[in-house]
């Protein structure tokens, strides 16, 4: 396993339309433990392939929100390949979301509450289920990266101005 370089913006390539994985193979499970091995390391509780410059459409999440008695988090992994959303809830639900490859910065995001997903696992197999709450919340915007679209492209163009400006000091800081 290894971890990857995490693309960030105004990287060009989070912009890429992520195509599907026609056959789940080693190749894939390989990209997929690394990509676990990159979120667990950041650490975030999401990243889609692209974000480490491949454009497939590969999702990894995990919440953690579980924890052991020693305070540690308990890994629940899951993956999403090719995923889909169908019937998604007229109720909305906010979220403060942040991204990797938008570092240390935040903004509310409105999403639908729930929604029903369908996807491929790491061996290739078809699960539906329907989703609510943070791991809604977290798939529809991982859903958002296979599209090109990251979570500040739904803010009002003077609010995303204002996150980027906040990042570009950010690094600026960094580098000093
Ligand atoms: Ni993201």
């Amino acid at each position: 396993m290894a971890i990857l370089p995490i693309v960030e913006v105004p990287d060009p390539r989070l912009k890429t339309v992520s195509t599907p994985v026609d056959a789940v193979t080693d190749e894939t499970r390989k990209l997929i433990a690394d990509m676990f091995e990159t979120m667990y390391d950041a650490p975030g509780i999401g990243l889609a392939a692209i974000q480490v410059g491949v454009p497939k459409r590969i999702l990894v999440i995990d919440l953690q929100e579980e924890e052991d008695e020693e305070g540690n988090p308990i890994k629940d992994p899951r993956v999403f390949i090719n995923p889909e959303l169908i019937d998604p809830s007229e109720e909305l639900r906010t979220y403060e979301e942040g991204c990797l490859s938008v570092p240390d910065q935040f903004a509310d995001i409105e999403r639908p509450d729930s929604v029903t997903a369908r996807w491929l696992d790491e061996n290739g197999e078809q699960h539906e289920e329907r989703l609510d709450g943070l791991l809604a919340t977290c798939l529809q915007h991982e859903m958002d990266h296979l599209e090109g679209i990251v979570f500040i492209d739904h803010l009002s163009r003077m609010k995303r101005n204002m996150v980027l400006k906040k990042l570009e000091k950010a690094r600026r800081l960094k580098a000093a």
